[in-house]
């Protein structure tokens, strides 16, 4: 019986209370009392974000012809983010609070302070996000560098780089993971929205005439995605901005929306970035970016159709999604029910004792499903406590090596989402898991 708390205010804490009891998430530099909104991931964490960005890796690259990619510096020169318009748009209204003096974000308070109550405010500036630094011991504005606020612009200052290795010709795609850095006012929601953060961004260069087309492919592309990873279909939408809501360089943008528990938010966007970006760095570079069609014998302008997603954003929406409480003999467990490509580990060993002849087998079991699988070995506590354990972080399958085990040559596999338990001869064990988890 499922008895999942249905308040969201719950559901959030609880999500965020697991991810840090359990070693997803921590607080960046928790022992000098934490840095805001910056977050390190944990053992769990970091293997369930590493899964996240293999997947959208596998579909987006190693499983196309048509996409290669890349991994471009996140330090740049201002030159880049002035052909972007980034120094001059990428900017968000800041209001300062005229009595308790809190900095808000003028578009997500509704004209009320949310530390005091008081509606009096300056008059709004607009406040750039991106990091500024400095590049060598030098101060000035010729050492003056800046943290890429996204990683898209690398895969077009790289655009020639790319076409003339790769001999790819549009519809072609330059992919990206990547950390970013943004200097927002006002990060909220744990991993939702930080100041450094993951993408996973595609810039998939098009003739303009099939630009629509590959717009709606991606959107249709990038909706399945989520799903066939779990999501539930109820907890997903588009949602096609408005022209006045469009980016400085969006042609037309469709988010694929979460509902999260404070309701429907971002996932990912999908833009059709036109040839706004090629042709700024053409005209800023003096080099010039462009597609030369031999058939045609013509030179255009490739336009960019843009599915940008946030890594971490994305495991927080697979976390809350996950997130279940049962009933299993008469007592309520939490689950992770995480699709089994996305669990930090995907099979726990348990010997049933810490007797030496019991972790004997137990070592050759995991010595033969490591190479084909992300493994626990837990040896602590009773069975059911470590059976809890696992499911509470999402591990599909739990693999119990008993006394019989010592005779029969065979261990006990047991289902997280089910909970049944089947015997399987040792022999079989990497095809029974196979099976299970759909392989070949
Ligand atoms: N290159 C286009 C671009 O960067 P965006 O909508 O600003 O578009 C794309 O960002 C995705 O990156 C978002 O949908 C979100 O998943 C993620 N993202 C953006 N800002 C973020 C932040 N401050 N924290 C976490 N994720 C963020």
């Amino acid at each position: 019986m499922d008895v999942t708390p249905t308040n969201d205010a719950d559901l959030l804490e609880k999500v965020i209370n697991l991810a840090k009891r359990r070693g997803f998430i921590f607080q960046s530099a928790d022992i000098y009392g934490g840095f805001r909104s910056t977050y390190d991931y944990g053992p769990l964490g970091v293997n369930m974000l590493r899964n996240v960005k293999h997947q959208w890796w596998k579909t987006m690259v190693q499983m196309r012809h048509d996409v290669v990619g890349l991994d471009a510096a996140i330090l740049s020169p201002p030159a880049v983010w002035a052909a972007s318009g980034h120094l001059e748009t990428f900017t968000d209204p800041l209001v300062d609070c005229l009595k308790c003096h809190g900095r808000f974000r003028e578009d997500k308070i509704d004209g009320v302070c949310p530390s005091c109550g008081s509606t009096q405010f300056t008059e709004s500036r607009a406040f750039n996000l991106m990091f500024k630094t400095q590049a060598g011991p030098v101060e000035g504005d010729g050492a003056t560098a800046y943290l890429r606020p996204e990683t898209a612009q690398g895969m077009f200052t790289n655009f020639n780089n790319v076409l003339t290795t790769s001999r790819k010709k549009p519809p072609f795609g330059i992919a990206q993971v990547g950390k970013s850095f943004r200097n927002e006012i006002t990060p909220q929601n744990f991993v939702f929205r930080t100041r450094e953060f993951e993408q996973m961004e595609l810039e998939f260069f098009v003739p303009p005439t099939e630009a629509d087309e590959w717009y709606r492919y991606w959107i249709e592309q990038r909706f399945n995605w989520y799903l066939d990873l779990g999501i539930r279909p109820e907890y997903l939408q588009l949602h096609e901005h408005a022209k006045e809501d469009l980016s400085h360089y969006s042609r037309g943008t469709t988010d694929v929306e979460y509902r999260y528990p404070w309701g429907w938010d971002e996932l990912e966007g999908i833009a059709n970035r036109g040839d706004y970006d090629l042709t700024q760095h053409s005209n800023a570079s003096g080099v010039k970016l462009e597609y030369y069609d031999q058939a045609a014998n013509e030179r255009y302008t490739p336009y960019v159709i843009e599915p940008a997603a946030g890594a971490t954003r994305a495991m927080m929406a697979f976390l809350l999604d996950a997130y279940h409480e049962d009933e299993v003999e008469g007592e309520v467990r939490s689950v992770l029910r995480l699709d089994w490509r996305l669990a930090p580990y995907q099979v726990a060993v348990l010997p049933l004792s810490k007797k030496p002849e019991l972790e004997g087998v137990s070592e050759q079991v995991l010595a033969l499903l490591q190479p084909h699988f992300s493994c626990d070995y837990d040896i602590t506590q009773s069975i059911g406590r470590r059976y809890r354990r696992q499911d509470e972080v999402g591990t599909p399958f739990c693999i119990t090596v008993d006394f019989d085990s010592l005779e029969d040559h065979a261990v006990t596999v047991r289902d997280r989402d089910t909970t049944l338990q089947t015997r399987v001869p040792i022999a079989s064990l990497l095809a029974d898991l196979r099976a299970r988890t759909n392989q070949a």
